[in-house]
């Protein structure tokens, strides 16, 4: 934890212009500083800057925020890596608690580990005529070796003795490169190229390595470490993303080699995940970076799984300005091979022919990827049962619209059946006279029926999340919330025992006598087709509560700003400031931290 003080003293010493002038072009414009947004594609400039409020804000796309939050948006990185980069450029020393400063040192043990490994491994190639050959075979140039900084990890038992002194250093194991069996220890990596897998900011922080031809396994990754989680990040995002910047597109290949091969032949905006399925966190990641993201898997079984896997991560972090694609490449083929048979034009005219994301919907849960409509009764009915559940992982908005609409249309179901049949019609908001705000946001509605769902089918969940529960709803006075209250009051109220015995249907029972119950019974109902499985339940209410929070303290800073715009006033710039920094702490703790310090 950083102390709230060294912030404040930090933020005052800090100047914004300064700040948002390392990135964007400003021009003075009366009291403000003038520029191109850099968050929306615009012309002519509506991104604002002030000086005397220390505040940047767009008349264009209403981004707003501190120096903080211009940093944390601007690179993609958490609140506490943010007050990091801050506190150099105002050359301050973050002070940190005896705990963060040892985890802090441990990490970066594994960093300068990793660092000095990738060196040493980039200089071995140089002098290893059968890893140089390798590469020259699969066509990579020396060009493209040194933009991904390839190495080579020779062929015996601790390689890794040449760099390193003290080879029983345990940093060496905790960074994933040295193995200790009870009797001895010896590199992970041997005999392979090594292809170092950089972090958004550009440190290595883990290796994927291919053995030179034949053998198995064909590729060895780097185990989770302190610095290293698969699920967050993808190859080439690092040397990807001034191209990815400057297209506004991404490419998501399957393989290390895809990418080198895509970025040496121009498509320099390819990333790929580490040998694990795209998850959400990889999409948004991507989606931070660029509007459009092209999904170009492998033409095998194995490519057509991981692309099915893509879509049920994409849906849930489809925003209306985003786009999607699934490039579906020949049987056999992948981005690799296809450029080296018909060059970079065999893969651009692949591109030509991608899908979008709502008729590689149709297809994928139809079965049907010739785009052949269900013929059946049966079929359709199954196909609104397979698109059930991946419809109802998305926010509310114009895409989700649009994908009912085409599903209405290829099953012949009128759009307000599909909705009544997915439980996606709303009930009226029952509110007490003189209680009128203004209507909450749509996908408020969503995330909270989703945590009644997930109560009423696990009742055990209702004591996990009871701090949550009375934060978010107890106050509430929507009809939701007050369900949730009391499907939390019946599923806590019996003991610690048996409420982790109380089974679905006896909730159900104890509500029985609830003006609700219908309601109950229907989400019930509604439930059993998906069957989510409890862990995957308690994440869905982990992560609603921790939407609802920052939906909270967003609103708040938002309502924060107006007041201060509609008359200003020195408490009221106080004011919003407090709800932005309370903004910005809270998404870097709900959303993980993307980028390994
Ligand atoms: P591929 O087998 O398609 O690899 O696996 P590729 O990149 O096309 O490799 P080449 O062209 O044969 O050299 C795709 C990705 O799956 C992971 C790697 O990340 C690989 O790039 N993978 C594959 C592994 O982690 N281990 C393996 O044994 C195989
Ligand atoms: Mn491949």
């Amino acid at each position: 934890m950083i102390p709230q003080s060294f912030i404040q003293d930090l933020l005052a010493r800090v100047d914004i212009v300064e700040v948002v002038t390392r990135y964007v072009q400003l021009k003075k414009a009366g009291q403000n500083f003038l520029g191109l947004c850099p968050f929306h594609a615009e012309k002519s400039p509506s991104f604002t800057v002030s000086p005397s409020k220390q505040f940047f804000h767009c008349f264009g796309c209403g981004a707003h925020g501190s120096a903080v939050g211009f940093i944390m948006e601007h690179r993609g990185i958490g609140y506490v890596d943010s007050i990091r980069d801050l506190a150099q450029i105002a050359g301050m020393q973050v002070p940190e608690s005896e705990r963060a400063a040892e985890s802090h040192s441990k990490i970066r043990g594994v960093t300068d580990t990793l660092a000095r490994a990738a060196e040493f491994y980039r200089a071995q190639l140089k002098d290893s005529p059968a890893a140089i050959d390798y590469l020259k075979r699969r066509g990579v140039s020396g060009q493209t070796a040194v933009r991904f900084a390839l190495g080579y990890a020779p062929d015996n038992w601790q390689p890794l003795r040449g760099a390193f002194e003290q080879y029983d250093d345990s940093r060496l194991v905790e960074a994933g490169l040295v193995i200790a069996d009870e009797a001895k220890r010896y590199d992970r990596f041997r005999g392979r190229v090594m292809f170092p897998i950089r972090s958004a900011r550009g440190q290595v922080i883990g290796f994927g390595a291919r053995i030179l031809d034949a053998g198995e396994p064909k590729y060895l990754n780097s185990p989770e470490t302190a610095v290293f989680r698969k699920g967050q990040e993808l190859y080439g995002l690092h040397e990807a993303r001034d191209a990815i910047r400057k297209s506004g597109r991404a490419i998501v290949a399957e393989g290390y080699m895809d990418v080198i091969r895509l970025a040496q032949s121009g498509f320099e905006e390819s990333v790929a995940a580490l040998g694990t399925a795209i998850t959400s966190a990889h999409v948004s990641a991507v989606f931070k970076a660029a509007d459009h993201v092209i999904f170009a898997f492998d033409g095998d079984a194995a490519g057509r799984k991981a692309q099915r896997r893509a879509l049920e991560a994409v849906l849930p972090v489809m925003a209306d300005t985003k786009r999607a694609s699934f490039v579906l490449l020949p049987e056999g083929e992948d981005p690799d091979s296809l450029i080296g048979a018909k060059g970079a034009a065999g893969f651009e005219s692949a591109l030509k022919r991608a899908l979008p994301l709502s008729q590689f919907f149709i297809r994928s849960v139809s079965g049907a990827m010739d785009g052949r409509p269900p013929g059946s009764a049966e079929e359709r009915a199954a196909l609104l049962s397979e698109a059930k559940p991946l419809l109802l992982s998305m926010a509310p908005g114009a895409m989700r619209l649009q994908l009912l609409r085409d599903l209405a249309e290829v099953t012949r179901t009128p759009l307000d059946s599909i909705e009544a049949l997915y439980g996606l019609r709303k009930a009226p908001l029952r509110r007490a006279p003189g209680q009128e705000r203004r209507t909450p946001h749509m996908e408020v509605g969503d995330l909270k029926l989703g945590i009644l769902q997930q109560l009423l089918a696990h009742p055990l969940l209702a004591r996990e999340f009871n701090q949550q529960v009375i934060d978010e709803h107890l106050q509430g006075n929507d009809r939701v919330d007050l369900e949730i209250i009391e499907v939390w009051r019946a599923a806590t109220s019996s003991t610690a025992s048996e409420a982790a015995a109380l089974s679905h249907g006896a909730l159900l029972e104890l509500l029985t006598e609830s003006e609700h119950a219908n309601q109950y019974r229907a989400l019930a109902a509604q439930e059993m087709e998906i069957e989510t499985g409890v862990e995957m339940a308690r994440q869905i209410v982990d992560e609603a509560f921790s939407k609802l929070k920052l939906r909270r303290f967003e609103r708040d800073r938002t309502d924060r700003l107006a007041d201060y715009e509609r008359e200003p006033s020195p408490q009221r710039l106080t004011a919003y400031r407090e709800a932005d920094q309370a903004y910005m702490q809270a998404r870097g703790a709900a959303l993980p931290e993307l980028v390994a310090r």
